[in-house]
């Protein structure tokens, strides 16, 4: 049965990772998985989770399973805040919430949910997107083309050719589209063009799929949220999937979340019993500890209030490293404008190299990015900066 299988690549991205671990340079630099560093290059559990984690221990006093929904309480803290509580009590039950193994458990559940009740439906995503959407949500059985969105050239957004294409998309179709913090390049659209989208969508009738991965880490918990919330006060439908991984810290944890809202009640109880049975197909149940953890945080208000403070911290050294980064590169006589990176949002940008200048970064200086020349922003700090910066100019110059 199984002496013929192929021999896959590693995961661009997890495969780079992987390759770091194994390097023994003293002076390697990780640039590669989306996972946010401190100053000394570590990834610290927050504050506010080891609070809750020691909560949990304490008073925790049964593992019995929960439901293929997960926690109740998890699902509403975290659908007031990607939806804010105003409008999240608006919402009311035209909205319900799925605890999910992470935010790509949230995506596959999404992909297979719609592949059961709308086969081989079209998903238009991103050009460039996050490369594991492809398989997120094509392997469900999903159709998947592009949009131009990110203009490599002048470094913005190909908003007319976006508006462009999407106007093309109809009532069978949906649109991924990042609500904040654009995974891989970091050009965020603005409000303006998060209305001219929302417009369209209502005008052609094609469903948004919302791919929340880095709520609070561009501008803020509620700022991130704008062109969430504009769509789900203004369609009546709309799939909204977060995650807990960057914002509270839990990657290995697996916690996110499927929010799906519809026209009516109905519809909605209709497509959670739908939603409930596909999780109950594919893995019956989310994990609980990183959901746990994040409710005990959200319902609680001084640690609600710590977490704040520090994402707070988070954003503003990613958004600080942004700007020491041009300008160190700017300091080594680099003919190029990197001023674009200080504009984008989020844990990433593109450096704008080729892949043979990628490759000499990471061949002959051991600094790890992917391919598309994508860096991880978090994992700059202010001791690899000069070593990052001086091997860039030189890779550009030669
Ligand atoms: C990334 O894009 O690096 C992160 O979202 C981590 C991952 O799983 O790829």
């Amino acid at each position: 049965m199984f002496e013929n299988i192929k021999n896959l690549p590693a995961d661009p991205i997890l495969g780079l990772m992987a390759a770091y671990r194994k390097d023994n340079n003293p002076h390697k630099v990780d640039l590669g998985v989306g996972v946010y560093k401190d100053e000394e290059g570590r990834t610290p559990v927050m504050r506010a989770v080891k609070a809750a984690e020691h909560h949990l221990l304490a008073t925790q006093d049964s593992k019995t399973y929960v439901a293929p929904a997960g926690q109740d309480s998890f699902n509403h803290h975290i659908a007031n805040l990607v939806f804010g509580k105003r409008l999240n009590t608006e919402l009311g039950g035209r909205r319900v919430t799925f605890q999910t193994p992470g935010g790509c458990g949230g995506l596959r559940l999404a992909a297979e949910f719609v592949q059961k009740v709308r086969p081989g439906a079209r998903i238009l995503v991103s050009d460039p997107t996050w490369a594991n959407h492809i398989p997120l949500l094509g392997d469900a059985g999903l159709r998947i083309e592009t949009y131009p969105y990110y203009d490599k050239v002048n470094h913005g957004i190909r908003f007319d050719q976006m508006m462009d294409a999407l106007s093309k998309a109809g009532s069978d179709d949906l649109v991924l589209l990042h609500g904040c913090c654009h995974n891989p390049c970091g050009a965020d659209l603005t409000q303006q063009q998060w209305q001219a989208v929302t417009e369209l969508a209502l005008q052609n009738g094609f469903t948004p799929f919302i791919d929340m991965a880095y709520q609070g880490l561009g501008d803020g918990l509620d700022e991130d949220a704008y062109g969430v919330r504009l769509m789900a006060e203004s369609l009546s439908e709309l799939i909204v999937v977060s995650s807990c991984s960057k914002n509270f810290g839990l990657y290995r944890e697996r916690t996110g979340a499927l929010s799906l809202i519809t026209g009516t009640q109905n519809a909605t109880a209709a497509a959670a019993s739908q939603i409930a049975a596909t999780a109950r197909g594919m893995y019956s149940m989310p994990p609980d500890h990183g959901a746990a953890v994040v409710a005990t945080i959200l319902e609680d208000q001084a640690l609600n209030n710590d977490w704040q403070a520090e994402l707070q911290q988070v954003r503003s050294r990613i958004n600080d490293l942004r700007g020491a980064l041009v300008k160190a590169i700017a300091e080594q006589g680099v003919d190029q404008d990197f001023s674009f990176i200080q504009a984008e949002k989020g844990m990433f940008s593109f450096l704008g190299l080729s892949v043979d200048q990628v490759h000499r970064l990471v061949n002959d200086y051991s600094i790890y990015l992917v391919d598309s020349s994508r860096i991880n922003i978090a994992g700059i700090n202010h001791n690899n900066l000069p070593y990052l910066a001086s091997s860039i100019a030189t890779v550009l110059k030669d």
